[in-house]
This record gives structure tokens, C-alpha cells and sequence, in this order.
């Protein structure tokens, strides 16, 4: 490194007197265009802070998941308005939504409650409980099954995850329908602790 600045012309950048491994700098005036984006992206930062921040003319990312996520629950809270046992109880009755239920189950359930729904009781090596025996772990009734079908089990290690963000209320709504068709109202029923 060297301290001795190089004289220079005049009208010519004048040449920084540093110097680093060899390279040395003109004090540049730094180009227009530059300048220019440079002015223009703090006039943005300006504009974007007041519009975003200050007035809330434009909603934020946060914002719009926030209505996003308000307004699935609400289509949820509408699709669910009706359903109650006695309601649970006449689809599980009804042909047509047996079938989509049947279908949903074949597809997402039966890998851990088995083809024939009863899960590690008749196969060891399923980690799902019995869905067509009169025993349940988190209740009989059809809002019960709906319930923890819709929000998985309240213990997360069992692994009963929660259907209802990846299925959607209507097939989780039929594949209840279904797995209480296997049931009666009103049929005696116990308490399983496992
Ligand atoms: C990855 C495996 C797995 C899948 C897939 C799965 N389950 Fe489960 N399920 C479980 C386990 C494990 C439990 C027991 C949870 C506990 O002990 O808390 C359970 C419990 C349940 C119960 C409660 C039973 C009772 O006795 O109270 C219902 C109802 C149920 N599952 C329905 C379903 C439906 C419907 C589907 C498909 C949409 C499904 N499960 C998919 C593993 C699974």
C-alpha cells in the first residue's frame, strides 16, 4: 500500500491515494442513471411505507391471508350450520352420500382403519383404531367421530392427523355419513382407552 496520490490531469477523476493489493480508485461522481433508480427506489419506499403502513390503502400479504383464512372458515361455519346428530344420522342413511363418503375412505383412511374399517383389531399392523365396533376412544355420537375427524386427535403422537384442511368440510361431513352407516342410533356402546 502506498500513500503517495498520483497527481492528475485536470478534468480527469482524480485517483484516490489508497491503495489494496495493487488496485487503486478514482473518486467517481456516480452516473446519472444510477442516481436516478436510486432516487426513484426511496421515492417508492416513501410512497409503498404510506400506502401500506400509514393510510392502509393497499392491504398487506398479512392482511389478505387474514381474509382468506376468515373467509374459509366462514364457508366452513355455513357447510357445518345443519349438521348435528340427527342430521349425521339420516345421511349416513342416504345412498348417494354413503357412496362419496366410501369413495373419500378408500382413498385417505383406509391405509390406517382397513378395508373392512376395524382397523388394528383385525390387523395388528394398522396403527388406526376400530371404526365399525361399538368401542370409541373420542366418542359414539356422529358429531364425536365428525369432530376428530375434522381436527385429528387431540394427541398429536397418535397420528390421526386432521382431514378437514386437506379434504375439505363436505367429504369429511360424507366420510362420517359412511363410517356411521356401519352404526345404529341409539346401539349400546363403550368407552376405549388405549
Ligand atoms: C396415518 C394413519 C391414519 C389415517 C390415514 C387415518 N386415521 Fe383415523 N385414526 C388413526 C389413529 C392412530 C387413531 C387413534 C387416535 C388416538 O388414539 O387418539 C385414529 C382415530 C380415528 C377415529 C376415532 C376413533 C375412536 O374410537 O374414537 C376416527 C373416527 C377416525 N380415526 C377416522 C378417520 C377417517 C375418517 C380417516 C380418513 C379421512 C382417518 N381416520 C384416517 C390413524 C389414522
Amino acid at each position: 500500500m502506498s500513500d503517495e496520490s498520483k497527481p492528475t490531469n485536470p478534468g480527469e477523476p482524480e485517483l484516490r491515494p489508497h491503495e489494496y493489493d495493487g488496485i487503486q480508485e478514482y473518486d467517481q461522481k456516480l452516473p446519472n442513471w444510477w442516481l436516478f433508480t436510486f432516487y426513484i427506489a426511496i421515492l417508492w419506499m416513501i410512497i409503498h411505507w404510506l400506502a401500506y403502513y400509514q393510510f392502509h390503502l393497499i392491504p398487506t400479504d398479512e392482511e389478505k391471508i387474514g381474509r382468506a383464512i376468515q373467509k374459509i372458515e366462514n364457508q366452513r361455519a355455513e357447510q357445518l350450520r345443519n349438521i348435528d346428530d340427527t342430521r349425521l344420522w339420516t345421511m349416513s342413511q342416504d345412498p348417494a352420500v354413503i357412496s362419496a363418503g366410501e369413495a373419500t375412505y378408500k382413498a385417505t383412511c383406509v391405509a390406517c382403519h382397513g378395508p373392512d374399517l376395524m382397523g388394528k383389531k383385525s390387523n395388528p399392523l394398522l396403527p388406526g383404531l376400530a371404526l365399525a365396533d361399538n368401542a370409541w376412544k373420542h366418542g359414539h355420537t356422529p358429531t364425536d367421530v365428525l369432530k376428530i375427524v375434522r381436527r385429528g386427535s387431540p394427541d398429536v403422537t397418535k397420528g390421526m392427523p386432521p382431514w378437514e384442511p386437506q379434504l375439505g368440510t363436505q367429504r369429511v361431513v360424507e366420510v362420517v355419513a359412511y363410517i356411521m352407516s356401519h352404526h345404529k342410533e341409539g346401539e349400546a356402546h363403550t368407552e376405549e382407552v388405549n
